[in-house]
């Protein structure tokens, strides 16, 4: 019987781990702690939140006293942060909550670790860290040149983690993966907002000239391989994540449109993200050493992220008529009219 404390887990990838989690692991106990911020959703985990091994619990993880409390009264064997301010859009037009959560909220989770103790501390960080990479492809060893304050504040997060593991023998393991996909994803990132979009016919605002290029991983990948590094890890190591799905995201934007015979009229070109990385690529050789490999295919991962957004109109529409209208009005205005 394992207890897990996830962080960020009514977010898009922590609500997608815990479901795969209860799932593959009958034994485990799952407290989710977390702030329910403008990407935190409860109707993520509506199937489950019966579950007698799932356990909510609201609350910030800059929040020492809340922080404490659960592992004073759950005493949780593995923490996986997932936690954080996630969107480099948002991370450029005010930085605040990015330094807050992905920083000292990491923190926060280390301390407790440390002095309570736990099995396993696993910080989820990104690709991005590396910044951008024209060819080739990124190490575990390269040097990280953050370029975004979203990078920059999760380079910081886990750089506290591994120092926590060097000064104090915390067990910790970092990982970056690449950019995923799949159902429950905010409708603000690439894909999800473009399938959206496509599907009210609004445009698709496409930054710069398209061809920026991510590697992309369909979270369930994701979910396995954290899964897959807590038994076959090495503590203090960190293992890149990536599915070798490279692609540019006018590509993505075309496969999106023929999916659902909406016409490209639709594109709508629009001024570059400042600062916005040209490319992100993985060498994932460490990992496949282990013994992993991403198993789903890009274009099935799409055919099921498509279809799941088709038949969850509820659940996005929501969304697009609350917080997200008032950020994207903004962002517009901002950044993108002339
Ligand atoms: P998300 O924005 O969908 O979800 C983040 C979750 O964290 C939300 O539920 C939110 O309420 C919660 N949260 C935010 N601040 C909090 C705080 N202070 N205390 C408690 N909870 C808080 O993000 P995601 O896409 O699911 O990403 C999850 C993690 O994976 C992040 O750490 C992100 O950096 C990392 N990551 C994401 C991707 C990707 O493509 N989405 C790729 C690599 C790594
Ligand atoms: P995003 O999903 O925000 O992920 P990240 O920036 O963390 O990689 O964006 C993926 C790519 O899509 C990135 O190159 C920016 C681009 N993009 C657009 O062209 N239009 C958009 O409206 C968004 C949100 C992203």
């Amino acid at each position: 019987m394992t207890t897990y404390l996830i962080t960020g887990g009514s977010g898009f990838i922590g609500s997608n781990f815990i479901r795969y989690l209860l799932n593959k692991d009958p034994d485990s106990t799952v407290i989710n702690l977390d702030k329910l911020t403008y990407a935190g959703n409860q109707e993520n985990l509506r199937d489950i939140e019966n579950d007698s091994r799932y356990h909510f619990v609201y609350g910030d993880i800059c929040d020492e006293s809340v922080v404490n409390e659960i592992f004073v009264t759950q005493k949780p064997d593995i923490v996986i942060n997932f936690a954080a301010e996630s969107h480099v859009d948002r991370s450029i037009g005010k930085p605040d909550d990015f330094i807050k959560t992905d920083v000292f909220g990491v923190f926060v989770l280390l301390e407790a670790s440390k002095k309570y103790g736990v099995d396993f501390f696993i910080q989820i960080s990104t690709d991005e860290v590396y910044g951008s990479i024209d060819k080739g492809y990124f190490q575990e060893t390269d040097q990280l040149m953050p370029s975004s304050p979203y990078s920059a504040t999760k380079a910081g997060g886990e750089r506290l983690a591994f120092s926590y593991f060097v000064t104090y023998n915390l067990p910790v393991i970092i990982t970056r993966a690449s950019n995923n996909f799949g159902p429950y994803q905010y409708p603000e990132k690439l894909i999800p907002l473009f399938i959206t979009n496509a599907l009210e016919n609004k445009f698709l605002p496409l930054y710069g000239d398209g061809k920026n290029v991510r590697d992309w991983l369909f979270v369930e990948d994701h979910c396995e391989a954290i899964l897959y590094l807590i038994r076959k890890g090495t503590i203090g190591e960190t293992y890149n994540i990536g599915s070798g799905n490279e692609m540019q995201n006018i590509e993505i934007t075309n496969l999106i449109l023929e999916y659902l015979k909406k016409p490209s009229s639709l594109i709508k070109p629009v001024k570059d993200r400042l600062g916005h990385d040209r490319r992100y690529a993985l060498d994932c050789t460490k990992l496949h050493s282990l013994g992993w490999r991403s198993a789903v295919n890009f274009n099935k991962g799409m055919r099921t992220t498509i279809e799941w957004y088709k038949s969850n109109e509820e659940w996005w529409e929501k969304i697009k008529s609350g917080e997200f209208l008032d950020f994207y009005k903004s962002h517009y205005k901002l950044s993108y009219t002339s």
